[in-house]
């Protein structure tokens, strides 16, 4: 497949809709924690005393999920009803709608600290396993393993080595998108010897008439 622009365009309103959005999870690259809390920490974190805290209460803080879990609605309501935190005195921006949004969502979701990975990549072996992928009604189990390619845009690609049916689900399940040819994984673990390093989630686009199936490596963060 040529990386044309068609599928540039049609990746850059996957990205916008997905790879940016929030996760209504604490922790993570694109959780709460991270997304939401950024400027609230420049005054609510334990890490914080004294007149550093710039007046916020002692007991008030965002940067653990113990901490952040017990004032969760305290926070809803002065940023996102009141919308008188930060204080306006403090010069600091009150979050955007999508961050008030992603707080609720955080909420209706019963304040998860985290979600399960959709899956994992050794260093060691050089294996993807994708533990649920969603493709139309049908769900897979999946093992990938990377190659050096030019033509994907990172230098990398992933071959299909086996997909078996299975009726697992997960809340982070990767789904692939045969229109577009587009596989989203939202939460992969990075895993080196045995320990894992890092999770990422990552998007890929499958090359057209390969056999075994490939994917090019678009975009990971
Ligand atoms: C510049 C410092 C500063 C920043 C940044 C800040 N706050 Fe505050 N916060 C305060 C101060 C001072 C108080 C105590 C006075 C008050 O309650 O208005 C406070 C109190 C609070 C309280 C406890 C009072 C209550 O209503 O239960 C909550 C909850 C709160 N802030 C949420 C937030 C959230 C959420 C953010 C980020 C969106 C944020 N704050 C950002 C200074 C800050």
């Amino acid at each position: 497949m040529k990386f044309n622009k068609l599928s540039v365009l049609i990746f850059s309103l996957f990205v916008a809709d997905y790879a940016f959005a929030i996760d209504p999870v604490y922790e993570g690259a694109n959780g709460i924690r991270a997304k939401v809390f950024t400027n609230c920490l420049k005054c609510h974190s334990s890490e914080l005393t004294g007149s550093k805290r710039n007046g916020a209460p002692a007991d008030v803080n965002w940067d653990t999920y113990a901490a952040a879990k017990a004032k969760a609605g305290r926070a809803i309501q002065r940023a996102v009803y009141t919308k008188d935190m930060p204080p306006g005195s403090s010069g600091l921006p009150i979050l955007t709608s999508e961050q008030q949004a992603a707080l609720l969502a955080w909420n209706s979701a019963g304040l998860p600290q985290s979600s399960t990975p959709t899956g994992s990549y050794s260093y060691d072996t050089n294996v993807l396993t994708i533990n649920v992928v969603n493709v139309g009604v049908f769900t897979y189990k999946a093992t990938m393993t990377v190659v050096p390619d030019g033509k994907s845009p990172t230098g990398l690609s992933f071959v299909l080595q086996g997909a078996q049916e299975v009726s697992d689900s997960s809340d982070n399940a990767a789904f692939y998108t045969p229109v577009f040819e587009h596989l989203h994984l939202p939460k992969i673990e990075l895993i080196r010897q045995g320990a894992v390093q890092s999770t990422v989630s990552a998007d890929l686009l499958s090359v057209k008439g390969s056999s075994p199936l490939r994917f090019h490596l678009v975009y990971y963060k």
